[in-house]
């Protein structure tokens, strides 16, 4: 959450800060700000809103300068305001700072400063810190960098800070615990951020900087130290992203770009790993560790939102395929509780981002506790991927729409390959089984080519119910995860309440909601259960409710029933959610974009949340 920018060297900083903001937005995009250094002066220029408002009002100020941080906001502390917004100046005027994170013993020390006669212009966290850094350093006559380093020993909580101070014309000093940091290395010049996507036109020589690291930076110089002021050498790493894969392409919205980026993303997730021919899955993190894996008593798997969602559907998958039971939990419930965790327990974490504050943090916990951490992750390089014991990458490009859909559907995949090895290597598959499920996941890039394809059908669906004030999504068996994730996705895009239930468990509350108002989604493939979600579906109609329904083609029981039906192609079930999300995205996509909504960046949401 909130994007980091800074830049040193011979360019003019501001561009190069603008146009990361813009990249990073899908971080934060409640205000934004930048603080440029030039001749010994610190100019500070923020503005509430997104970054084109900042970009608004710096016109005709001076903004020359080849050093600067910019920021763009998601509120912890403090509402969304011009005051609130980043960088903070210093008591003094001279150091300017940016955060993300949060400091969470900031009243107490806040509450230090005042009775040392400081006062505040605005509620964060992040001024107080940059004050408490003036402070140690005014009262110990020492650098910045030493006062950050006795600063940052005293706070708790999760940050990535820049720093810059007037009396240095060219230095940067960044510091990350818990909140990630790139380092871009250009000749003579230096680039800083959230992730590599403000970066990769300038260079791909990066450096990820770890937590308990500072880094000084200097237009032709990179310091790496440790809190306890040891040199750390660099590790320079190359990084494998398209400038392509980070814009538009010509679609209206990254998310719409990303939903029909799938059948790609999801054929460069097989590639190289399945060979339908050979009958083969080649996964060089799960046969490393396969005896681990095969031989676990159980596997948790952790994870937030939509990839919570997808970890629900392994849970069907790797029960059914590899006989291991399966517990799926919220990171954020589990880091808290005090849950059983042994020595050489398999835990899979599942994350989009890899910097997701709570799932980073139960992983850790869990590793303290000997367990065995294999991370399904997208952003290469990212936290979770590093703190993993071994993993598999999604492989499905930046995904920058804050919905997550392209990566659901490679986390999906990457699930279901896994789960086909382990049950290989156990035996609890036949060959035939394994065969068959192979050449089916072979064939899944171009059945999601053929839904997409009928995409404009979806979108008249979403005219017809773009009022509704309620929705509900019923599917059974593997496709009651998916249920779970059209609620979610049309309550993120489209400010809809939205519910995801079971379809046989909406008996037990929510058919109370139903009437001739209610739009009643149901993911009605043809299954094990298809008997049953018919006689959901004739409940439904008994009571009026308006039921759109995903379908089979073929399908001649369930259009009967509804009053809008999508027919997708033929799967098996265990792998049908990767098809049936599809279209609820699309649904989503075209209600929100009917109702006005800004669906890359809808309200109060962010696509890293860093925070916990
Ligand atoms: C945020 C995003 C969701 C995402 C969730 C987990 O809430 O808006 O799209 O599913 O975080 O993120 P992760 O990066 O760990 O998958």
């Amino acid at each position: 959450m909130c994007g980091i920018v800074g830049y040193t060297g011979p360019r003019q900083a501001y561009p190069v800060i603008i146009k990361g903001l813009k990249r990073l937005e899908y971080r934060g995009y409640d205000s934004s700000g930048v603080a440029l250094l030039s001749d010994g002066n610190l100019k500070v220029y923020k503005k509430k809103g997104r970054v084109t408002e900042l970009e608004e009002e710096v016109i005709g100020k001076n903004i020359e300068a080849n050093i600067g941080i910019g920021h763009t906001r998601w509120a912890t502390h403090g509402e969304p305001s011009d005051r609130n917004a980043h960088p903070h100046s210093s008591a003094s005027g001279r150091l300017a700072i940016i955060h993300n994170g949060i400091i969470e013993n900031y009243a107490q020390i806040k509450q230090e400063l005042v009775k040392k006669g400081y006062s505040f212009t605005s509620d964060t966290d992040t001024e107080v810190l940059l004050n408490f850094i003036e402070d140690i350093q005014k009262n110990n006559h020492n650098s910045l960098e030493e006062a950050l380093r006795i600063a940052l020993k005293r706070v708790s909580g999760a940050y990535c800070i820049l720093l810059m101070d007037q009396s240095d014309p060219t230095t940067i000093i960044a510091a990350r615990k818990g909140s990630p940091l790139v380092i871009g290395i250009g000749k003579g010049e230096h680039f800083l951020a959230s992730d590599a996507s403000p970066i990769i036109e300038y260079t791909k020589e990066v450096v990820y900087v770890n937590d308990y690291e500072l880094a000084i930076v200097k237009p032709d110089e990179l310091i790496l130290k440790n809190l306890g002021n040891e040199k750390i050498t660099p590790y320079i790493t190359k990084l494998d992203m398209e400038l392509a894969a980070i814009e538009k392409g010509g679609y209206d919205h990254f998310m719409i770009k990303e939903i029909f980026e799938q059948p790609s993303t999801i054929y460069d997730c097989l590639r190289g790993r399945l060979d339908a021919e050979a009958g083969t899955i080649r996964m060089k993190g799960v046969e490393d560790n396969i005896e681990q894996l095969k031989n676990a008593n159980r596997i948790m798997i952790i994870a937030c939102g939509t990839s919570w969602h997808a970890g629900l559907v392994a849970e069907y998958i790797i029960e059914e395929l590899c006989r291991i039971p399966v517990e799926v939990e919220y990171a954020s419930e589990f880091r808290y509780r005090n849950p059983i965790v042994h020595k050489g327990d398999v835990i899979i974490a599942i994350s989009q981002s890899g910097e997701t504050a709570d799932t980073l943090v139960a992983l850790e916990k869990a590793k303290e506790n000997g367990a065995f951490i294999f991370g399904i992750v997208n952003a290469v390089g990212s936290s979770i991927a590093r703190i993993s014991h071994a993993g598999a990458y999604t492989h499905a490009g930046p995904e920058i729409g804050v919905a997550s859909t392209k990566a659901f559907t490679g986390q999906l995949v990457v699930l279901a390959m896994m789960a086909l090895k382990i049950a290989k290597e156990k035996g609890t598959i036949t060959d035939a089984r394994h065969h068959a499920l192979i050449l089916e996941l072979a064939d899944i890039p171009e059945k999601v080519d053929a839904i997409l394809k009928n995409a404009k059908e979806i979108e008249k669906i979403g005219q017809v119910y773009k009022n509704a004030s309620d929705f509900l999504f019923l599917g059974r068996g593997y496709n009651f995860p998916v249920a779970l994730e059209g609620a979610l996705k049309l309550k993120e895009i489209s400010y809809i309440h939205a519910e995801g239930y079971p379809a046989a468990e909406m008996k037990h509350g929510p058919i109370a909601l139903v009437d001739e108002n209610l739009p009643v989604v149901f993911i009605a493939t043809k299954d094990a259960y298809h008997e049953k979600i018919v006689s959901n579906m004739q409940e439904i109609k008994a009571r009026k409710g308006k039921i759109i329904s995903i379908v089979t083609e073929g399908d001649e029981i369930s259009p009967g029933l509804s009053d809008h039906y999508f027919s997708i192609p033929s799967a098996d079930e265990l792998l049908a959610p990767i098809l049936t999300v599809i279209p609820l995205q699309l649904l989503s996509y075209y209600v929100g974009t009917a109702k006005g909504i800004d669906v890359d960046k809808p309200r109060n949401l962010a696509k890293s949340v860093t925070v916990e």
